[in-house]
This record gives structure tokens, sequence and C-alpha cells, in this order.
């Protein structure tokens, strides 16, 4: 399988470059070649890849900053996604994009569905709504995959964040009033490729495509993310109070489930502690 990702330095690339099976190419693109800022250099970039499948996994993710950059954000996110879709069209092939349950407006007090009603309150979350819209509109060929609270070995996270404030910090306080689950980019890596292998492999089954929720299994608030840190940030800013996504309709289209968030957490410290004092 030739996968065309989007981004090059992005968790969820280097989860899929690091997971990708030895019969699987992955190719990341991006900038300057590749610009999302710069609808004119998707398509053939995409093209030049010939890809089984396009995957958008980059995207504007800085979430406070986008308040002040909202025209950049929706370029990049909502714009320049419906015109990776479009090539991904035109090559006819199917595309995947990752979106957020920064959709929703998180006022709901139980896990959301993949058709709750969609109500973002941020910049962020309307302009990756408006890339949900545009890939749907570009292509019937495409899954949407909302995953939420991403972590990983590598780039910015809460649990690097953690990590590293434990060194100099006795006391960290945490919010503890927004519900979700810590989703470890490494088993969202796997889950990709599992259901762009469904796609490939049934172009004609509408039930695999559309929109899907996946993130780890089980809840959390932060605070509980980082007493898990601790035992083996201040503020985390305007997210909304519940990011659990019901990820029932993965597991029982695509039979993607992830694993329990703990458990994924405890080998991304294991990691990150080697790396540290190795
Ligand atoms: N992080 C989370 O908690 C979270 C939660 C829910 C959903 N998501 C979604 O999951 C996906 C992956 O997130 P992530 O955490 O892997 O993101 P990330 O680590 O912040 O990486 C973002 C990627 O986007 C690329 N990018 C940004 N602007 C670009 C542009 N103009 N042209 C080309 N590439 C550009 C970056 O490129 P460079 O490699 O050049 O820096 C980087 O590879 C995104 O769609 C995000 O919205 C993330």
């Amino acid at each position: 399988m030739r996968i065309a990702v989007t981004g090059q330095s992005g968790q969820v690339v280097l989860a899929m470059l690091e997971r990708a099976a030895t019969a699987d190419v992955v190719i990341p693109l991006g900038r300057p070649g590749f610009d999302l800022e710069r609808l004119e250099t998707i398509a053939p970039t995409i093209a030049a890849c010939r890809p089984d499948i396009v995957v958008n996994a980059a995207a504007y993710t800085a979430v406070d900053l986008a308040e002040s950059e909202a025209e950049t954000a929706m370029l990049v996110n909502g714009q320049a996604a419906g015109e990776v879709a479009r090539a991904a069209a035109q090559l006819g092939v199917p595309v995947i994009q990752i979106s957020t349950d920064y959709v929703f407006d998180g006022a709901l007090d139980r896990p959301y569905r993949e058709d709750d009603t969609v109500g973002p309150i941020s910049a962020y979350g309307r302009s990756k709504l408006a890339g949900e819209e545009a890939v749907a509109a570009a292509t019937p060929d495409h899954a949407i995959l909302r995953t939420a609270w991403v972590y990983s070995p590598f780039g910015k996270n809460f649990v690097r964040t953690m990590l590293r404030l434990a060194e100099t910090r006795s006391e960290i306080g945490v919010v503890a009033d927004q519900w979700g689950c810590p989703t470890n980019a490494l088993d969202i890596a796997d889950a990709i490729f599992t259901v762009a292998r469904n796609l490939l492999a049934r172009p004609q089954d509408g039930r695999l495509r559309g929109v899907f929720h996946m993130s780890a299994q089980g809840e959390a608030v932060w605070a509980d993310v980082a007493e898990a840190i601790f035992a083996q940030r201040a503020a985390t800013g305007a997210g909304p109070a519940n990011s659990r996504l019901d990820c029932t309709k993965l597991a029982t289209i695509h039979g993607v489930t992830l694993p329990e968030w703990r458990g994924s957490l405890s080998s991304c410290l294991t990691r990150l502690m080697t790396e540290q004092t190795g």
C-alpha cells in the first residue's frame, strides 16, 4: 500500500512512519514543496506520489493561536483539506481525514456519537468542521476519523510537558473539569492502516465511509492523566468540557478498537523515560 500522508513532523505522521508494515510505503508530504497554505502545491505533489490512498494528518493545530489567526486556520484546516480530498478523488483513490472532538461544543454529558449535533466553540473547531464538510463535498470515498487528546513520544503534547515540569516543580495545577480520553498517536496510526486496508479492499462499501470516532478506551479528566504520569500544565486552554467520543461505530464497521488509555500511556512513558535516562 502506498500512502501519501500530509505533514512531516506531526505526531500522527511520525507514528505512521514508525508503525508502517514492511510492505507499506508511507510518503510524508511537507513544506516547502507541499504547503497547505498554498493550495496550488497540493494536487501536483499528491499526484506525483502515485498513492493508493491519501491521509490528511497535517493541520493548523495551535488551538489558542487560531483565535487570532482564524483565516490561516480556516485556509489550512478547511479549504486545504477539501483540496487534498479533491486531489485524491482526481486520482480515484480514497482519502482519510483526521478530525477532532472540537467540532462539538462539549456540553453533552455522555460520549459523543458520530451523528450528534456539531457546534464548535473555537476558531480551531470551526476550521476543522469546515475541513470535514469540504472533504465530504469533494468525494464520497472518504473516512473522517475524529480523535481527541493526542499524545505520543514525539512533538509537543501534554504527556511530554508533564514529564518536563515534573523535573522542575513539586506541584502542578491541572484542570479536573474536562472529560476525554488521552489517545496515543501510535494507536491512531495502527487504526489508520486498518481503515485504509478496509477502504481499499471494499471500494463500493458505503458503510466503511463517512464519519467515525476514534479515541482510546476509557475516560479521564486531565488531572487523572497527570496523576497517572506522576505515579510511574497548568490550565489546558479553552477545550470543550466533554471530549469523550463513543467509538462503537468504528469497532462495528471497521473492526478497529483502540487500547485502553492507561496501558498506552504507560508504554509511551516507559519509552520517554528510557530515552531521558539512556
Ligand atoms: N493533537 C491533538 O490533541 C489532536 C486532537 C484531535 C485531533 N487532532 C488532529 O489530528 C491530526 C494530527 O495532529 P497532530 O497532533 O499529529 O498534529 P501536530 O503534531 O501539531 O502536527 C501538525 C502537522 O501539520 C503540518 N502542517 C501544519 N501546517 C502546514 C502547512 N501549511 N503545510 C503543510 N503541513 C502543515 C505540520 O508540518 P511540519 O511537519 O512541517 O511541522 C505537522 O506535520 C490533525 O488533523 C489534528 O487536527 C489532534
